[in-house]
């Protein structure tokens, strides 16, 4: 395999299958977050301004999202993915047979040698999470199970990416789409995950709803302070308390905390004489995160945050996906990772990241992000890697991102 195992912080320009069969080890990497072309069977421009200023006419071609067979490229992939033998390539050969050797079989079996790549290099406790949308998400639904096993596949986010849909139903005669879909897999069933570390907090509207009572100290909800009978007797928990005895089941708490949580003012009496818990919206953990994402929004064209890369996701996104699956110090690896929102995220939480891109204007905008956002140098704070010929971008030093991209 050749491989040269690298475990620090570095920018490879290149197609991702050589670069991760060149220098990624088997089982060094703990998140993989992906983020391909979705088979659109358009291409992505970037209009950019010069260094007068002004807007070039002609776009250029970011990156295309058109698949089609040849001899070099799905053929030769192909071959290699039949030649494994096992269920991917019983598959693989079902759906070309089926199909036939369109883009859309051309699109996954270039899935599949990637897949396959990203299973070698994930660690056993390792997560893998792959948006895409429903162009392609029900085929590569059916590649993903091949590949990690439908036992360990643990979700299917639905993110709504906006409120205003390109297109409308009236023009295309369909609903618009809203979402993108991100398949969230693991190597195994022992996997990092920390839901509670990106729970959110409540929204003013939802803690007047949720906490609607109010006293001098703020609002407030109504919570048990005495157990109910179906916890069963608890003998040591039946004390007296300002004139009030519970039943045998007992207060929640022992007398000591029972009167610091009065002595803070959070005990409250009922006009029958029952005692309650003012339970207050700072002692609220936030709301757990579920498989609906609808509070990130995608870049807007007026956000500080948008580079002007077509498809660039929101810091946010990536954020939430690598602090939940991840620790401070893992390895994380975006293998088409564009203008770099994911290295960006790992850098600012503190992981070591792997970023892959074979467009050279992605690996330029990376670089600039990098020297903006951290002040991080390509070969002198990370490694920059050029594995594709033809290249300038590597070799350049970063500049403060006097180029500026627009949609
Ligand atoms: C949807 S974009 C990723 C956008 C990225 N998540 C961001 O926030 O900027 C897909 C990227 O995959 C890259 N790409 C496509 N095929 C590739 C390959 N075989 N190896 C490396 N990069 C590839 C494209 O150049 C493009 O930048």
């Amino acid at each position: 395999m050749g491989q040269r195992a690298i475990t620090k912080n570095s920018l490879f320009y290149g197609d991702n299958l050589d670069i991760m069969r060149q220098y990624i080890a088997d089982e060094s990497v703990d998140l993989i977050y992906l983020d391909p072309p979705f088979n659109s069977q358009r291409n992505y421009n970037i209009l950019y301004k010069d260094e007068s200023g002004l807007d070039s006419n002609a776009p250029l071609v970011a990156f295309e999202d058109t698949w089609h067979w040849s001899r070099q490229t799905s053929e030769a992939e192909f071959e290699e993915l039949k030649q494994q033998g096992d269920k991917l390539a019983e598959l693989l050969t079902a759906l070309v047979s089926v199909i036939g050797r369109t883009p859309l079989t051309a699109y996954l079996v270039m899935m599949s040698s990637r897949l396959v790549e990203l299973h070698r290099v994930l660690k056993p406790t390792g997560c893998l999470y792959l948006h895409c949308d429903p162009t392609a998400s029900h085929y590569l639904k059916i590649v993903l199970d091949m590949i990690f096993g439908a036992g360990n596949y643990q979700n299917e986010i639905i993110w709504k990416r906006t409120n205003n849909p390109k297109g409308s139903q009236f023009k295309d005669r369909k609903y618009g789409i809203y979402t993108d879909t991100i398949f969230f897999y693991t190597k195994s069933e022992m996997y990092t995950f920390d839901l509670d570390g990106i729970r959110q907090p409540l929204t003013p509207k939802e803690i007047s709803k949720k906490y609607p009572k109010e006293d001098e100290r703020g609002n407030y909800l109504e919570y048990p302070i005495l157990r109910s009978a179906s916890k069963g007797e608890r003998p040591n928990l039946v004390y007296e308390y300002k004139g009030f005895t519970p039943p045998k089941w007992g207060w929640v708490v022992k007398k000591t905390k029972l009167e610091t949580i009065d002595q803070r003012g959070d005990l409250g009496w009922r006009a029958n004489g029952t005692p309650y818990r003012k339970y207050r919206p700072w002692e609220d953990r936030g709301v757990p995160v579920g498989n609906l994402w609808d509070d990130i929004l995608r870049i807007q064209s007026n956000s500080k945050e948008g580079l002007g890369y077509p498809t660039q996701k929101p810091l946010a996104l990536l954020e939430r996906i690598i602090q939940a699956s991840s620790n401070p110090g893992d390895v994380v690896l975006d293998p088409f990772c564009g203008c770099g929102t994911a290295v960006q995220a790992a850098q600012k939480l503190g992981r070591t990241w792997l970023g892959i891109d074979m467009a050279d204007f992605a690996i330029t905008l990376a670089k600039n992000r990098l020297y903006d956002t951290f002040g991080l140098e390509a070969n002198k704070d990370y490694i920059c890697i050029t594995a594709m010929v033809m290249s300038s971008c590597c070799s350049a030093p970063p500049t403060k991102a006097k180029t500026s991209f627009l949609r």
